[in-house]
Formats: C-alpha cells, structure tokens, sequence
C-alpha cells in the first residue's frame, strides 16, 4: 500500500492527524520520516487530539518517551533522535510490542527494535506550508486509501 496526501497548513496536517486517529487499533506500530520540522511531531499532536488524550503532545526529544493513558486507547510517542549511536537496550521494545498505537519519530536509530508490521509515513517538505506525507505499508493499513476522501 503506497499513498501520498499533501497539506496546505500545520492545521491541515493537524487534521489528518484526527482522522488517522479514527483508524489506529492496540499494537500498531506507525514510523515517522523527514527531516527536522517537516512535520512529525504536528501530525502526532493530531493524533493525540483525535484519540481524546487529555494533554497536548509536544515534542518528547528530551524526553524520548512519553506515554498517554486518557484516550481511546493507550498511546505512546518515542522520539529516538537523541538516541543515535546509543545503547538502546532502554526497554522501549516493550512499549513498541504494547498495548496501545506507538508513533515513532527518528525510528532509523532504534531500527533493530522496529518490528516488520508497520505503517511508515515520510514527510517532505514542499515550500513554507506545504508538506507532501507519503504512507508505505507491506502489510494492512488499507484504511490509509481512503484518507483523502474522509478529508473532505
Ligand atoms: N502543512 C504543514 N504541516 C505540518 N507542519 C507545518 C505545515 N506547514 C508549516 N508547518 C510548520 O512546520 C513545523 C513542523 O514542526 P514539527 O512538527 O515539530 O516537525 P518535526 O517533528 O518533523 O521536526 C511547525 O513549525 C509547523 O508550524
Ligand atoms: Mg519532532
């Protein structure tokens, strides 16, 4: 399954973030791609809004982890850009394999704790408000297909 979806505003991708949420079961596994600013962390807060979690999502890179428990179902964000070239027997295999959807920015760092089911979504940037999200998956996430059309 191979998609793009392009959005005209950080509100625009905001919004995909809600109706990507609508979608997100217990154990999926969703790899975040682009370069700094293109995005990651803006289409996460969405997804959090849309799950209900109580708490805005901001950026964990001093974090690396943050968990939320208050939505739909447990959601989890790893931001692993501080962790390049690090031991990263940190447990967060755990988390990746849990019970709830796990965003991942920066999963290039943490590649052998990336399992082969997953959904990846790579943000380019186009111009000052435009980004281009493509959505890749070998397995399931069909639903991804239809995201344009609920857009509208
Ligand atoms: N269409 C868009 N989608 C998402 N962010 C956008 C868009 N247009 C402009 N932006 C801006 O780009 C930046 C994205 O930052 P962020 O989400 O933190 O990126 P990343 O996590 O990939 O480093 C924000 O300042 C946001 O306001
Ligand atoms: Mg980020």
């Amino acid at each position: 399954m191979k998609k793009t979806i392009i959005t005209h505003s950080k509100e625009e991708t905001q919004k995909l973030g809600h109706l990507i949420a609508r979608h997100l079961n217990r154990g999926d596994v969703v790899l975040l791609t682009g370069d700094l600013g293109a995005g990651k962390t803006t289409l996460t807060s969405g997804v959090g809004e849309g799950l209900g979690v109580n708490e805005k999502v901001l950026s964990p890179t001093f974090n690396i982890l943050k968990c939320y428990f208050h939505g739909r179902i447990p959601f989890y964000h790893i931001d692993a850009y501080r962790l390049e070239g690090q031991n990263i027997e940190l447990g967060l295999d755990e988390v990746i394999e849990g019970d709830g959807a796990c965003f991942i920015e920066w999963p290039q760092f943490i590649e052998p704790l990336i399992p082969d089911e997953h959904l990846e979504i790579s943000i380019r940037n186009l111009g000052e408000n435009e980004r281009e999200l493509t959505f890749t998956s070998e397995d399931g996430f069909d639903w991804v297909l239809q995201l344009d059309k609920e857009a509208e």
